[in-house]
């Protein structure tokens, strides 16, 4: 990688409420969060506590507005089964998935704010979706999900990280610096929430990675760095977006 990674993201409208055909100035809202949380710029990075000061990152990788594609649909939600990714299923194709990051922003349902494909999977469905009512910070973002966090999150599964409690009790997200959790943080936890996993580690519930509210997560690590930087180094799964 010669520089800074910087990615062209497409935004895929799906809508059927003129309410879901979000306006330019909300996608615009969540390109600028993107680029905060991936830089360590966002108002928040100074409450990461002391004993994280050490890990805390900036992962230095921006995003940039590239096109914003809509259409009308009948559709009242589109479940997590890729349907808004195909033009045979009433959705749309993705544009160029190998060189720019495709969002598709839509009525999911069934209280799911947001999905991601990891790096290795089909071009075809290659992306993130993220529920119109979660996406940006105005118009329909929806508290606790309206600071544009769903997208964050989505976007570092995008980049091959994994949830900080491993998806199993005391499970592993592959990554050094970041403590054990027992599992899955909601809301916005009191400081310090301690683990019960081995070492009774004081949890990083402030991580993206974790699935506590918007407000309540602020910060990547070096160690989630170096695994998205991986993955656009050369051989790596997504090295085509770094050319
Ligand atoms: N549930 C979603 C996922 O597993 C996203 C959670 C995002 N959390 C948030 N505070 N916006 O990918
Ligand atoms: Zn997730
Ligand atoms: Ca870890």
């Amino acid at each position: 990688v010669n520089g800074k990674i910087q990615i062209p993201v497409v935004v895929n409208v799906l809508y059927r409420t003129t309410a879901e055909n979000i306006s330019l100035t909300q996608i615009q809202s969540q390109i600028d969060v993107l680029n905060q949380d991936y830089n360590a710029t966002n108002s928040d990075y100074n409450q990461v506590p002391a004993i994280f000061s050490g890990v805390k990152a900036n992962v230095g990788i921006s995003f940039v507005l590239d096109q914003v594609i809509r259409k009308s649909t009948t559709k009242t939600s589109w479940g997590t089964r890729d349907a808004m990714k195909k033009a045979n299923q009433g959705g749309l194709a993705p544009t160029s998935p190998t060189t720019k990051l495709n969002m598709w922003v839509c009525t999911i349902g069934g209280g799911i704010l947001g999905y991601a494909q990891f790096p290795g999977g089909s071009s075809a469905t290659d992306g993130v979706v993220i529920d119109s009512k979660y996406f940006g910070l105005s118009g329909t973002a929806n508290y606790p999900y309206n600071l544009g966090r769903t997208a964050t999150h989505e976007v570092g599964h995008w980049m091959n990280l994994r949830h900080i409690w491993g998806d199993a009790t005391c499970g592993s997200d592959l990554v050094a610096d970041t403590p054990q959790h027992n599992t899955a943080n909601y809301g916005v936890p009191t400081y310090p929430h301690y683990s019960t996993c081995t070492g009774t580690p004081i949890e990083m519930t402030m991580n993206y990675m974790d699935y506590t509210d918007d407000r309540g997560m602020y910060m990547f690590t070096a160690g989630q760095k170096a695994r998205m930087d991986a993955i656009f180094a050369a051989g790596g799964a997504r090295n085509s977006f770094a050319q």
